[in-house]
């Protein structure tokens, strides 16, 4: 029988956590035996960070999986506790946001600040007519009014939706007709790339296709004209006229608090659901622990946008219940020059920074005497998240961007999953580089084969999650069947096998000789190779670890001797000259490179190199769209392409075949 999925690359790199950050670590390594004694007493005891109306009954409630109840009779308000109970304990003067509009406009405000702004929009909220189990939609640049709307909605019980400022009418549309909401939030529109880019008309466009739309509440950002209908309210003839008081009112732990549909790259996108007490104590919880977070003396920047769930989760509910000091930035990281990122962590003093993989990469790719120009001595904790982190750019951003100091905390979960799962400790563990390590205090994940049995050390599978977790997904909003099989159906109970409930998370991953958990990818996108199961990650790893990459995206393309061939989108560094012979000679090396790397069955078929890969919104490759060009078909749906042009490119390059052997 075959493996399950290839283990190919090794590392043995490793470092410790430094010396005095371990020491006074917020979390040190007792956590995990606490936690592993009595996981639902450990969750209790973290539920108790928070400020409760009324006590719990029961930790959990599983008596009908997959549906989950946690901290089951227990009731508070989550914008009490991420605004109120600050300024109550004294702290209203502390700044909670340190925004920097893309122009170079900055706005502070401190808790208490923020508090007055949550009390007056929820109390337009209530003017409008919106209440305890409405939906509203979100669809707002990166402006503090954006998380002032989440908060106002979830200090009222209105379940929100926020939907990315970048998505389209039919995407808006879609999303508002299926969570039929009553409300939309929106601005005249926000900074991009130097320029007003407006976000009203596509509102409007939207809203003229959902009836059950009765007001849209406008923040004027750009000044750029709009049109008016009579359902568009100014935030600020409403909102900022509103009375400054309101008494949060609590609600039961399992309030639906949001929804947020996930950037699926194929099918109907699917409304995760979260609720309120179990989904708080998570993410207060783990960025506390994941971040080692000191609200005394921390800038917190976490460079996600607020309409993916790690802006839900880390730039609002997360660090606002933790009182943290957080920078919020409005634009792109080249707006006005390469360098902005590294200019504001300058700038605000930044200590912990929380991007993405596909930035780091594009940070490489611009060079690392761009960074070297700055004192980013105030970092201490760096975060990666949303794709695995390749070793290379994990060994780049420790070196070019924590020099040398700080650890770096690879933090793997979903949308669906609410917070994070699989994450190092920065006090605790002796990180890899490109590794998660392993699963927090509190959480069970695992990797199985297809029988659902755990697989060894050295081994790779499929990754589960063997037990509920407080931040857990509700269900699909409106289509509980398809929670179910989605992800419940594939192992254990859900698939008829055992009593065991066991959610597949849909990617691959692999245990390494010391157990450290290594994630590989979508599984869908593995390649099937002369009867190997190959991860698309591994391949790209040893890709990138070459000097000449920054990046790299591999597909399996049909191919008549292996049953899939790898073929490679190289994206080169920027000081790599790639003109005519040499370009060619760099796809021989690379060819060789990754065969030297992983073994001969890991040689990539085909090398292709471009000036960009295709992404989602979100910074995800789309492997779909290179598989189509691979396979040189016609390509299928580019909806929810970040930049279309980019795949007219890869085509091009595609027919003059450079480097075909
Ligand atoms: C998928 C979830 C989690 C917030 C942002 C993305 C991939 C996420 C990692 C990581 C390897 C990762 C997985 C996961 N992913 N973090 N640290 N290492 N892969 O949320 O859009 O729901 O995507 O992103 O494939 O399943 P999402």
């Amino acid at each position: 029988m075959s493996e399950t999925l290839a283990n190919l690359s090794s590392e043995s790199r490793q470092f410790p956590p430094p010396e005095a950050l371990a020491a006074a670590a917020n979390v040190k390594a007792d956590a995990y035996e606490e936690a592993a004694g009595d996981r639902l007493a450990f969750w209790a005891t973290q539920a108790d960070r928070l400020t409760w109306a009324k006590k719990w009954d029961q930790v959990l409630d599983w008596s009908n999986p997959p549906f989950a109840k946690w901290f089951v009779g227990g009731e508070l308000n989550i914008a009490y506790n991420c605004v109120d109970r600050h300024v109550e304990a004294g702290r209203g003067d502390r700044v909670a946001i340190h925004w920097e509009g893309e122009p170079g406009d900055t706005r502070t405000i401190t808790y208490a600040e923020l508090l007055k702004l949550v009390s007056q929009a929820a109390n337009t909220l209530t003017d409008l007519g919106v209440g305890a189990g409405d939906r509203v939609a979100i669809y707002m640049p990166m402006i503090p009014e954006a998380a002032v709307a989440m908060l106002a909605c979830a200090r009222v019980g209105a379940t929100h939706s926020v939907v990315f400022g970048g998505f389209s009418v039919s995407a808006l549309s879609t999303r508002i007709q299926d969570a039929d909401a009553k409300l939309v939030i929106t601005a005249d529109g926000g900074y991009r790339r130097g320029k007003p880019s407006a976000l009203k008309p596509t509102v409007d466009e939207a809203v003229a296709e959902c009836p059950s739309i009765e007001n849209v509440l406008v923040v004027r950002r750009t000044g750029q004209d709009v049109a008016w209908t009579d359902k568009d309210k100014w935030w600020h003839e409403t909102v900022e006229q509103a009375s400054p008081e309101h008494k949060a009112q609590a609600f039961d732990a399992e309030h639906p608090l949001f929804i947020l549909y996930t950037s699926g790259t194929t099918g109907k996108p699917k409304g995760i659901l979260h609720t309120t007490g179990g989904y708080l104590t998570q993410v207060s919880y783990t960025h506390n622990a994941v971040f080692d977070l000191k609200p005394d003396t921390d800038v917190y920047w976490c460079t996600a946008d607020i309409g993916w769930v790690t802006g839900h989760s880390y730039i609002v509910y997360g660090p606002l219940s933790n009182g943290a000091t957080q920078v919020m930035y409005e634009g792109t990281p080249d707006t006005p020059g390469r360098d902005r990122f590294w200019q504001i962590v300058d700038k605000y003093k930044v200590s912990i920074l929380y991007t993405a993989p596909t930035l780091i990469r594009t940070m490489m790719k611009w060079g690392d005497d761009i960074p070297a120009g700055f004192d980013l001595s105030s970092l201490r904790v760096l975060g990666s998240v949303g794709e695995p982190i390749n070793p290379e750019a994990w060994m780049w951003y420790r070196e070019n961007i924590g020099r040398n100091r700080t650890p770096i905390v690879d933090t793997w979960w979903q949308t669906e999953t609410g917070g994070v799962m699989i994450s190092p400790l920065p006090g605790v563990t002796a990180t890899k580089p490109g590794s998660a390590m392993t699963p927090l205090p509190g959480i069970t994940a695992d990797v199985v084969d297809d029988q659902a049995q755990s697989v060894p050390n050295g081994g790779g599978g499929f990754l589960v999650l063997r037990d509920p977790w407080p931040s857990m997904l509700r269900t699909i909003w409106g289509d509980d069947k398809r929670f179910l099989d989605t992800y419940w159906s594939r192992f254990g109970a859900g698939a008829g096998t055992g009593d065991e409930w066991i959610y597949f998370a849909g990617d691959g991953a692999k245990k390494d000789d010391d157990g450290a958990l290594w994630l590989l990818g979508r599984v869908d996108d593995v390649m099937l190779v002369s009867g190997h199961n190959i991860s698309t990650t591994e391949v790209e790893s040893a890709l990138v670890s070459h000097p000449s990459v920054a990046e790299a995206a591999v597909v399996g393309a049909t191919d008549p001797t292996t049953g899939q061939a790898i073929v490679a989108f190289v994206i080169p560094r920027g000081n790599v000259d790639t003109e005519g012979d040499v370009g060619d000679q760099l796809t021989v090396d690379l060819r060789n490179h990754v065969a030297k790397t992983l073994g001969p069955i890991a040689k990539p078929r085909q090398i292709m190199l471009v000036p960009e890969l295709p992404k989602t919104r979100s910074g995800k490759i789309m492997r779909r769209l290179l598989k189509d060009v691979a396979e040189r078909r016609s390509l299928g749906d580019v909806t929810t392409l970040q930049d279309s042009a980019v795949m007219d490119l890869i085509s091009a390059g595609m027919k003059t075949g450079k480097s075909e052997d």
